[in-house]
């Protein structure tokens, strides 16, 4: 028998004496199991009803059921042209049996689930899958006819491109003109953050400077930050040659991995870049990233986004659009910046909090659906209630995701868990048991 098959029947403690399950095994065949209570003349009924919708059993297979001895259990398999014959004859077998009949699982087949990576060590795969290199400019980039700065980009893409989980980020020795632009940029974002960037970034901000070489005559080392960030919440950075699928990097914070750029913007305009640049990284997304909710609510996108359709992978990219990147939120009395777009860019930093733009509320299924440019500032921002709140809107939404499983980060092997299978749901109920041990614990404890 297929290893594959899973029973669930029995967990609600119901004595059933019969239950089915569907699932395409291989291509062009449909399978189910049911079990029926052992009694003469039993199989040979439910044969009946195969015989009268015209299907022809392609295999059939029966043993003693291991959940009720009463029962024996059968095993089926038939061709995947016969699905809605298939669909009446589970729906006469119930009949037959007044009802007592579960149905555990079906998926049809077709269904294909997308491939996801399940071990931290796969997302080096996407090293290879960026839709732009690094180095190949836009005729309208400003460093378009700079050789120099081309030279420097291939450099950059190199490092990224030859990068493997596990290692440690290259350091860059950053030329003075790199470190000049980067002064202008750092020096002006500055001095808007106390009164325009939320809490948690001017939380993590002075830390940056102190542990991590934030500095205006600096530009920070990715693997100072990434060590930071993993004492902070678990979040890493890998460096990233050029623009990754939304579903690449959105698979990447599933495991708390922040795909970075390393290169900084041309010198020749250091308030405007149309790409990622190592500004809007490190001054955008890295302190948020060092913040425990606002780390779980981004983990909680990527996760979603493992197996999804395209046209959920779209949603999700764009509901990461208008939070992560471009985010507001609510702090008090006040609103205030998350968004890495809007903490990197002096002019829309000021600009989002007037009353110029449309405010929304953060409400994912809306906010999917939401169409922004990506070369003028954004018409419209969502606000959050919080990140906690935006975080559990988020799980909400992630639910009508059309994925025959869920999935889980296991930290300690760095690894997704994909929960579809009762030995899945034990060990997660296991896991749950003992943090509600140690709960009760340090309540009584305190107490
Ligand atoms: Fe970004």
């Amino acid at each position: 028998m297929d290893a594959s098959f899973r029973k669930k029947n029995g967990e609600n403690g119901t004595q059933s004496s019969m239950y089915l399950e569907e699932q395409a095994t291989k291509a062009g065949v449909l399978s189910c199991i049911f079990s029926l209570k052992e009694e003469v003349g039993a199989l040979a009924k439910a044969l009946k009803l195969f015989e009268e919708k015209g299907i022809t059993l392609m295999h059939i297979e029966s043993r003693p059921s291991g959940m009720n001895k009463e029962e024996y259990e059968f095993f089926v398999s038939v061709d995947t042209a016969c699905t809605q014959a298939l669909q009446d004859v589970i729906s006469g077998l119930r009949a037959q049996i007044s009802g007592q009949v579960h149905e555990l699982s079906r998926s049809k087949q077709g269904d294909k689930v997308p491939w996801f990576p399940k071990e931290i060590q796969e997302l080096d795969r996407f090293a290879n899958q960026i839709l732009s290199y690094g180095s190949e400019l836009d005729s309208d980039h400003p460093g378009f006819t700079d050789q120099v700065y081309r030279a420097r980009r291939k450099e950059f893409a190199d490092i990224a491109y030859n990068y493997r989980h596990g290692q440690p980020i290259p350091a860059v020795e950053y030329t003075e003109d790199e470190k000049k632009t980067w002064g202008v940029v750092f020096r002006e974002l500055k001095t808007l953050y106390p009164t325009h960037a939320c809490r948690e970034h001017n939380r993590v901000f002075p830390l940056l400077e102190k542990y991590c070489g934030y500095r205006q005559d600096n530009i920070p080392q990715l693997e100072d930050i990434s060590r930071f960030l993993k004492s902070c919440t678990g979040f890493r950075l890998r460096p990233v040659a050029g623009l990754l699928s939304s579903r690449d990097f959105l698979a990447g914070l599933a495991f708390r991995v922040f795909h970075s750029t390393q290169y900084i913007r041309h010198g020749s305009r250091p308030m405007y870049t149309p790409e990622p640049d190592i500004c809007h990284e490190l001054l955008g997304h890295v302190p948020l990233f060092a913040d425990p909710g606002f780390a779980h609510f981004s983990q909680e996108i990527g996760l979603a986004s493992l197996g999804a359709p395209d046209d959920f992978i779209e949603k999700l990219a764009t509901v990461y659009w208008f939070t992560v990147e471009f985010g507001l939120c609510k702090q008090g009395s006040e609103v205030r910046a998350y968004g890495a777009g809007l903490l990197s860019s002096f002019g829309e930093l000021q600009y989002c909090l007037t009353d110029k733009p449309n405010i929304l509320p953060f409400d994912p299924e809306k906010t999917s659906a939401q169409k922004y440019p990506i070369t003028e500032f954004q018409p419209v921002y969502f606000v959050a209630e919080s990140f906690e709140d935006a975080k559990e809107k988020v799980r909400r939404f992630s639910a009508t995701i059309p994925r025959p499983f869920s999935v889980r980060y296991n930290p300690y092997t760095q690894s997704i868990e994909v929960l579809d299978s009762t030995q899945q749901l034990r060990n997660l109920a296991k896991s749950i048991s003992g943090d509600m041990g140690i709960l009760c614990d340090a309540l009584q404890k305190m107490e």
